[in-house]
Protein backbone atom coordinates (compact mmCIF):
# COMPACT_ATOMS: atom_id res chain seq x y z
CA UNK A 1 0.00 0.00 0.00
CA UNK A 2 2.81 2.61 0.89
CA UNK A 3 5.70 2.29 -1.52
CA UNK A 4 8.12 3.06 2.20
CA UNK A 5 8.14 1.10 5.23
CA UNK A 6 10.84 2.72 7.29
CA UNK A 7 8.29 5.33 9.18
CA UNK A 8 5.53 2.96 10.14
CA UNK A 9 7.86 0.57 10.82
CA UNK A 10 10.05 2.70 13.52
CA UNK A 11 6.14 4.45 15.13
CA UNK A 12 4.19 1.50 15.03
CA UNK A 13 1.34 2.87 12.58
CA UNK A 14 -0.47 1.54 9.91
CA UNK A 15 -0.30 5.14 7.13
CA UNK A 16 3.08 6.90 7.52
CA UNK A 17 0.69 10.15 8.02
CA UNK A 18 1.85 12.70 11.19
CA UNK A 19 -1.10 15.01 12.21
CA UNK A 20 1.23 17.67 12.71
CA UNK A 21 1.12 18.59 16.91
CA UNK A 22 -0.39 22.51 16.61
CA UNK A 23 -0.04 24.25 20.12
CA UNK A 24 -2.87 25.35 21.23
CA UNK A 25 -5.17 23.63 18.35
CA UNK A 26 -4.50 20.55 19.06
CA UNK A 27 -6.43 18.63 21.24
CA UNK A 28 -6.82 14.93 23.22
CA UNK A 29 -9.61 14.17 21.13
CA UNK A 30 -8.03 15.49 18.06
CA UNK A 31 -4.62 13.00 18.86
CA UNK A 32 -6.79 10.02 19.67
CA UNK A 33 -8.64 10.27 16.65
CA UNK A 34 -6.17 10.12 14.37
CA UNK A 35 -4.01 7.32 15.99
CA UNK A 36 -7.52 5.28 16.20
CA UNK A 37 -7.63 5.67 12.34
CA UNK A 38 -4.14 4.63 12.29
CA UNK A 39 -2.11 7.68 11.87
CA UNK A 40 0.03 9.16 14.65
CA UNK A 41 -1.95 11.26 16.53
CA UNK A 42 0.45 14.46 17.74
CA UNK A 43 -0.59 16.62 20.22
CA UNK A 44 1.25 20.28 20.69
CA UNK A 45 1.94 20.99 24.44
CA UNK A 46 4.57 23.21 24.43
CA UNK A 47 2.27 25.98 26.23
CA UNK A 48 0.33 23.89 28.94
CA UNK A 49 0.87 24.44 32.20
CA UNK A 50 2.54 20.77 33.56
CA UNK A 51 -0.59 19.81 35.17
CA UNK A 52 -2.55 20.59 32.49
CA UNK A 53 -0.16 18.34 30.54
CA UNK A 54 -0.62 15.71 33.10
CA UNK A 55 -4.40 15.46 32.31
CA UNK A 56 -4.22 15.83 28.87
CA UNK A 57 -1.94 13.11 28.97
CA UNK A 58 -4.49 10.87 31.04
CA UNK A 59 -7.00 11.61 28.49
CA UNK A 60 -5.08 10.76 25.24
CA UNK A 61 -4.58 7.30 27.19
CA UNK A 62 -8.17 7.01 28.36
CA UNK A 63 -8.87 7.45 24.09
CA UNK A 64 -6.39 5.45 22.64
CA UNK A 65 -3.88 2.86 22.63
CA UNK A 66 -2.50 3.34 19.50
CA UNK A 67 1.24 5.21 19.37
CA UNK A 68 0.85 9.27 19.81
CA UNK A 69 3.27 12.07 19.68
CA UNK A 70 3.89 14.69 22.95
CA UNK A 71 5.23 17.28 20.87
CA UNK A 72 7.55 20.54 23.03
CA UNK A 73 10.01 23.48 21.92
CA UNK A 74 13.03 23.83 22.50
CA UNK A 75 13.53 27.65 22.49
CA UNK A 76 16.71 29.87 23.92
CA UNK A 77 15.43 31.36 26.90
CA UNK A 78 14.65 34.63 25.95
CA UNK A 79 16.56 37.65 26.66
CA UNK A 80 15.00 41.28 26.41
CA UNK A 81 17.46 43.81 25.20
CA UNK A 82 17.59 46.86 27.36
CA UNK A 83 14.98 49.72 25.69
CA UNK A 84 12.99 47.18 24.38
CA UNK A 85 10.22 47.28 26.39
CA UNK A 86 9.87 51.39 26.17
CA UNK A 87 10.33 50.75 21.99
CA UNK A 88 7.86 48.33 21.78
CA UNK A 89 5.61 50.75 23.80
CA UNK A 90 6.55 53.43 21.82
CA UNK A 91 6.07 51.74 18.14
CA UNK A 92 2.67 50.09 18.96
CA UNK A 93 1.24 52.96 20.76
CA UNK A 94 -0.66 54.01 17.81
CA UNK A 95 -2.17 50.41 17.60
CA UNK A 96 -3.34 50.26 21.16
CA UNK A 97 -4.53 53.65 21.41
CA UNK A 98 -6.83 52.80 17.73
CA UNK A 99 -8.15 49.24 19.26
CA UNK A 100 -8.43 51.26 22.91
CA UNK A 101 -7.09 48.58 24.77
CA UNK A 102 -4.00 49.81 27.59
CA UNK A 103 -0.65 48.74 26.42
CA UNK A 104 1.28 45.99 28.79
CA UNK A 105 3.23 47.95 31.92
CA UNK A 106 5.07 45.21 33.10
CA UNK A 107 8.23 43.93 31.68
CA UNK A 108 6.91 40.49 30.58
CA UNK A 109 7.49 37.52 31.47
CA UNK A 110 7.87 34.55 29.51
CA UNK A 111 4.16 32.96 28.89
CA UNK A 112 5.52 29.04 28.57
CA UNK A 113 9.63 27.82 29.08
CA UNK A 114 11.51 25.79 26.99
CA UNK A 115 11.08 21.86 27.53
CA UNK A 116 12.60 21.31 30.81
CA UNK A 117 12.40 18.89 34.09
CA UNK A 118 9.33 19.06 34.53
CA UNK A 119 7.81 18.11 31.21
CA UNK A 120 10.52 15.56 31.08
CA UNK A 121 9.05 14.08 34.42
CA UNK A 122 5.81 13.69 33.23
CA UNK A 123 7.40 12.20 29.53
CA UNK A 124 9.34 9.38 31.78
CA UNK A 125 6.11 8.31 34.32
CA UNK A 126 3.90 8.19 30.69
CA UNK A 127 6.39 7.65 28.18
CA UNK A 128 4.25 8.31 24.46
CA UNK A 129 5.66 6.08 21.54
CA UNK A 130 7.32 9.18 20.38
CA UNK A 131 8.09 12.82 21.51
CA UNK A 132 9.10 15.56 18.67
CA UNK A 133 10.41 19.15 19.27
CA UNK A 134 10.78 22.33 17.44
CA UNK A 135 13.31 24.43 17.58
CA UNK A 136 16.08 21.71 18.21
CA UNK A 137 16.63 19.03 20.97
CA UNK A 138 16.41 18.80 24.58
CA UNK A 139 20.00 18.49 26.23
CA UNK A 140 22.20 15.17 25.77
CA UNK A 141 20.58 14.07 29.24
CA UNK A 142 17.28 14.41 28.50
CA UNK A 143 17.31 12.91 25.18
CA UNK A 144 19.51 9.63 26.22
CA UNK A 145 16.89 9.50 29.11
CA UNK A 146 14.03 9.63 26.84
CA UNK A 147 15.79 6.66 24.79
CA UNK A 148 16.20 4.69 27.42
CA UNK A 149 12.77 4.96 28.56
CA UNK A 150 11.55 3.56 24.80
CA UNK A 151 10.39 6.76 23.15
CA UNK A 152 11.43 7.75 19.50
CA UNK A 153 12.85 10.88 19.12
CA UNK A 154 11.57 13.19 16.27
CA UNK A 155 12.46 16.88 15.36
CA UNK A 156 11.70 19.79 12.52
CA UNK A 157 14.65 20.81 10.24
CA UNK A 158 14.49 23.63 8.13
CA UNK A 159 18.15 23.32 6.08
CA UNK A 160 20.68 19.83 5.59
CA UNK A 161 22.61 21.77 8.26
CA UNK A 162 19.51 21.51 10.93
CA UNK A 163 19.00 17.94 9.70
CA UNK A 164 22.56 16.86 10.13
CA UNK A 165 22.69 18.70 13.64
CA UNK A 166 19.64 16.50 14.89
CA UNK A 167 20.79 13.38 13.28
CA UNK A 168 24.10 13.55 15.31
CA UNK A 169 22.35 14.32 18.48
CA UNK A 170 20.36 11.70 18.57
CA UNK A 171 16.90 12.53 16.26
CA UNK A 172 15.50 9.09 15.22
CA UNK A 173 13.50 10.24 12.35
CA UNK A 174 13.93 14.17 10.42
CA UNK A 175 11.07 16.30 9.66
CA UNK A 176 11.93 18.65 6.64
CA UNK A 177 9.93 21.27 6.83
CA UNK A 178 9.53 23.28 3.88
CA UNK A 179 8.85 27.21 3.99
CA UNK A 180 5.36 26.38 2.59
CA UNK A 181 4.35 24.89 6.27
CA UNK A 182 1.69 26.60 7.92
CA UNK A 183 2.82 27.56 12.12
CA UNK A 184 6.10 28.31 13.45
CA UNK A 185 9.23 27.56 11.07
CA UNK A 186 11.42 25.27 13.20
CA UNK A 187 14.52 26.94 12.48
CA UNK A 188 17.15 27.23 14.89
CA UNK A 189 20.54 27.46 13.78
CA UNK A 190 20.38 30.28 11.19
CA UNK A 191 17.72 31.80 12.89
CA UNK A 192 18.33 35.64 12.21
CA UNK A 193 18.64 34.74 8.92
CA UNK A 194 16.00 32.35 8.32
CA UNK A 195 16.84 30.48 4.97
CA UNK A 196 13.82 30.12 3.88
CA UNK A 197 14.11 26.66 1.40
CA UNK A 198 11.17 25.38 -0.13
CA UNK A 199 9.78 21.51 0.26
CA UNK A 200 10.73 20.00 -3.34
CA UNK A 201 14.46 21.40 -2.72
CA UNK A 202 14.61 20.67 0.76
CA UNK A 203 13.53 16.91 1.54
CA UNK A 204 15.57 14.86 -1.54
CA UNK A 205 18.66 17.19 0.20
CA UNK A 206 17.83 16.21 3.64
CA UNK A 207 17.75 12.07 2.17
CA UNK A 208 21.10 12.53 1.02
CA UNK A 209 22.29 13.79 3.94
CA UNK A 210 20.62 11.90 7.02
CA UNK A 211 20.57 7.87 7.24
CA UNK A 212 17.40 8.06 9.62
CA UNK A 213 14.05 8.46 7.85
CA UNK A 214 12.51 11.73 6.53
CA UNK A 215 9.32 12.88 7.14
CA UNK A 216 8.32 15.79 4.72
CA UNK A 217 6.20 18.72 6.21
CA UNK A 218 4.50 22.27 4.32
CA UNK A 219 1.64 22.39 2.27
CA UNK A 220 0.96 18.76 1.98
CA UNK A 221 -3.12 18.44 2.00
CA UNK A 222 -3.78 15.91 -0.34
CA UNK A 223 -3.24 13.08 -2.03
CA UNK A 224 -0.78 14.04 -4.82
CA UNK A 225 1.09 16.17 -2.15
CA UNK A 226 1.77 13.14 0.20
CA UNK A 227 3.43 11.20 -3.16
CA UNK A 228 5.63 14.06 -3.98
CA UNK A 229 6.70 13.80 -1.01
CA UNK A 230 7.34 9.92 -1.44
CA UNK A 231 8.91 10.13 -4.58
CA UNK A 232 11.16 13.11 -3.63
CA UNK A 233 12.63 10.29 -1.10
CA UNK A 234 10.83 11.32 2.53
CA UNK A 235 9.26 8.02 4.34
CA UNK A 236 5.96 9.97 5.36
CA UNK A 237 4.48 13.02 5.74
CA UNK A 238 3.48 15.70 8.62
CA UNK A 239 0.44 17.49 7.83
CA UNK A 240 -0.75 20.41 9.73
CA UNK A 241 -3.37 22.56 8.10
CA UNK A 242 -5.15 20.17 6.12
CA UNK A 243 -6.50 19.26 10.27
CA UNK A 244 -7.24 22.75 11.80
CA UNK A 245 -10.53 22.55 10.99
CA UNK A 246 -11.51 19.00 12.33
CA UNK A 247 -14.35 19.53 14.73
CA UNK A 248 -11.79 17.84 17.03
CA UNK A 249 -9.23 20.55 17.06
CA UNK A 250 -9.80 23.74 19.23
CA UNK A 251 -11.65 26.23 16.94
CA UNK A 252 -9.44 29.72 16.46
CA UNK A 253 -11.31 32.52 14.68
CA UNK A 254 -9.25 32.56 11.49
CA UNK A 255 -9.57 29.07 11.38
CA UNK A 256 -12.88 29.04 9.81
CA UNK A 257 -11.54 31.79 7.33
CA UNK A 258 -8.59 29.10 6.81
CA UNK A 259 -11.11 26.60 5.19
CA UNK A 260 -13.37 29.11 3.48
CA UNK A 261 -10.80 31.09 2.11
CA UNK A 262 -7.65 29.74 2.19
CA UNK A 263 -5.68 30.33 -0.85
CA UNK A 264 -1.88 29.96 -2.17
CA UNK A 265 -1.74 33.61 -1.26
CA UNK A 266 -3.61 33.80 1.61
CA UNK A 267 -0.42 33.90 4.31
CA UNK A 268 2.58 34.95 5.19
CA UNK A 269 5.27 34.33 7.30
CA UNK A 270 5.86 36.88 9.79
CA UNK A 271 7.79 37.58 13.14
CA UNK A 272 5.05 40.25 14.69
CA UNK A 273 3.42 38.27 16.82
CA UNK A 274 5.75 35.76 18.51
CA UNK A 275 8.68 37.18 17.79
CA UNK A 276 9.94 33.69 15.58
CA UNK A 277 8.76 33.50 12.07
CA UNK A 278 5.58 31.76 11.43
CA UNK A 279 2.78 31.53 8.75
CA UNK A 280 -0.29 33.02 9.54
CA UNK A 281 -3.37 34.28 7.85
CA UNK A 282 -2.39 37.64 6.29
CA UNK A 283 -4.58 40.22 7.25
CA UNK A 284 -3.25 44.36 6.93
CA UNK A 285 -2.74 44.21 10.45
CA UNK A 286 0.09 41.78 9.50
CA UNK A 287 0.93 43.08 6.57
CA UNK A 288 1.17 46.83 8.73
CA UNK A 289 3.18 44.60 11.76
CA UNK A 290 6.12 44.50 8.76
CA UNK A 291 8.13 47.24 10.04
CA UNK A 292 8.50 46.73 14.12
CA UNK A 293 11.18 44.89 15.09
CA UNK A 294 9.66 42.15 17.57
CA UNK A 295 10.96 41.03 21.34
CA UNK A 296 12.31 37.78 21.52
CA UNK A 297 10.11 34.56 21.53
CA UNK A 298 7.99 34.23 23.29
CA UNK A 299 7.77 37.79 24.81
CA UNK A 300 6.60 39.31 21.81
CA UNK A 301 2.95 37.69 22.69
CA UNK A 302 3.11 39.88 25.61
CA UNK A 303 2.98 43.18 23.43
CA UNK A 304 0.49 42.14 21.26
CA UNK A 305 -1.79 39.88 22.66
CA UNK A 306 -3.96 43.01 23.50
CA UNK A 307 -4.15 43.73 19.84
CA UNK A 308 -4.81 40.28 18.58
CA UNK A 309 -7.51 39.75 21.04
CA UNK A 310 -9.04 43.47 20.48
CA UNK A 311 -11.18 43.04 17.49
CA UNK A 312 -12.29 39.88 16.21
CA UNK A 313 -12.29 41.52 12.30
CA UNK A 314 -9.06 42.44 11.84
CA UNK A 315 -6.22 41.67 14.72
CA UNK A 316 -7.00 38.16 15.02
CA UNK A 317 -4.25 36.03 14.20
CA UNK A 318 -3.98 32.57 12.86
CA UNK A 319 -1.82 30.21 11.84
CA UNK A 320 -1.98 28.26 9.02
CA UNK A 321 -0.38 27.06 5.70
CA UNK A 322 0.09 27.66 1.80
CA UNK A 323 -2.09 24.39 0.93
CA UNK A 324 -5.49 25.31 3.06
CA UNK A 325 -7.83 25.15 0.12
CA UNK A 326 -6.84 21.34 -0.61
CA UNK A 327 -7.69 19.97 2.80
CA UNK A 328 -10.62 17.58 3.11
CA UNK A 329 -13.22 17.97 5.59
CA UNK A 330 -14.86 16.40 8.16
CA UNK A 331 -13.98 14.65 11.18
CA UNK A 332 -10.25 13.75 11.60
CA UNK A 333 -10.64 9.98 11.51
CA UNK A 334 -12.24 10.82 8.00
CA UNK A 335 -9.70 13.54 6.90
CA UNK A 336 -7.27 10.91 7.65
CA UNK A 337 -8.95 8.17 5.24
CA UNK A 338 -9.70 10.96 2.73
CA UNK A 339 -5.70 11.37 2.50
CA UNK A 340 -5.30 7.76 2.53
CA UNK A 341 -7.41 6.92 -0.58
CA UNK A 342 -6.22 9.95 -2.34
CA UNK A 343 -2.64 9.05 -1.70
CA UNK A 344 -3.13 5.64 -3.15
CA UNK A 345 -4.93 6.99 -5.98
CA UNK A 346 -2.11 9.55 -6.82
CA UNK A 347 -0.02 6.50 -6.41
CA UNK A 348 -1.89 4.26 -9.00
CA UNK A 349 -2.13 7.56 -11.15
CA UNK A 350 1.73 7.56 -11.80
CA UNK A 351 1.98 4.03 -12.07
C1 LIG B 1 -1.86 26.09 13.75
C2 LIG B 1 -0.49 25.47 13.71
C3 LIG B 1 0.23 25.32 14.88
C4 LIG B 1 1.47 24.66 14.88
N1 LIG B 1 2.10 24.43 16.08
C5 LIG B 1 3.21 23.62 16.10
C6 LIG B 1 3.73 23.15 17.34
O1 LIG B 1 3.23 23.44 18.41
N2 LIG B 1 4.82 22.33 17.29
C7 LIG B 1 5.40 21.93 16.10
O2 LIG B 1 6.37 21.18 16.13
N3 LIG B 1 4.91 22.36 14.91
C8 LIG B 1 3.83 23.18 14.89
N4 LIG B 1 3.29 23.57 13.68
C9 LIG B 1 3.98 23.21 12.42
C10 LIG B 1 3.66 21.77 11.99
O3 LIG B 1 4.41 20.86 12.77
C11 LIG B 1 4.00 21.48 10.53
O4 LIG B 1 5.34 21.79 10.25
C12 LIG B 1 3.10 22.22 9.54
O5 LIG B 1 1.77 22.22 9.95
C13 LIG B 1 3.20 21.57 8.17
O6 LIG B 1 2.67 22.39 7.18
P1 LIG B 1 1.10 22.41 6.77
O7 LIG B 1 0.45 23.21 7.83
O8 LIG B 1 1.11 23.06 5.44
O9 LIG B 1 0.62 20.99 6.76
C14 LIG B 1 2.05 24.23 13.65
C15 LIG B 1 1.33 24.42 12.46
C16 LIG B 1 0.08 25.02 12.49
C17 LIG B 1 -0.68 25.16 11.19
Amino acid sequence: MWPDLRLCDLLGIEHPIIQAPMAGTTTPALVAAVSNAGGLGSHGCATLPVDVLEDHVAQIAQATNRPVNLNFFCHAPPVHGPGDHARLLDALAPQYAAAGVAPPEAMPVPGFEPFGAAALEVLLRHPPKVASFHFGLPDADAVAALKAAGVTILSSATTVAEAVWLEARGADAIIAQGWEAGGHRGVFLDLANDPQVGLFALVPQVVRAVSVPVIAAGGIADGAGIAAAFALGAAGVQIGTAFITAPEAAPKPLHAAASALGRDDSTRISRAVSGRPARAHRTDWLDGMAGVTPAAFPLMYHYVGPLIGADAETHQFSLYGQAAALAPEGRAADRLAALVADAQAAFGRLR
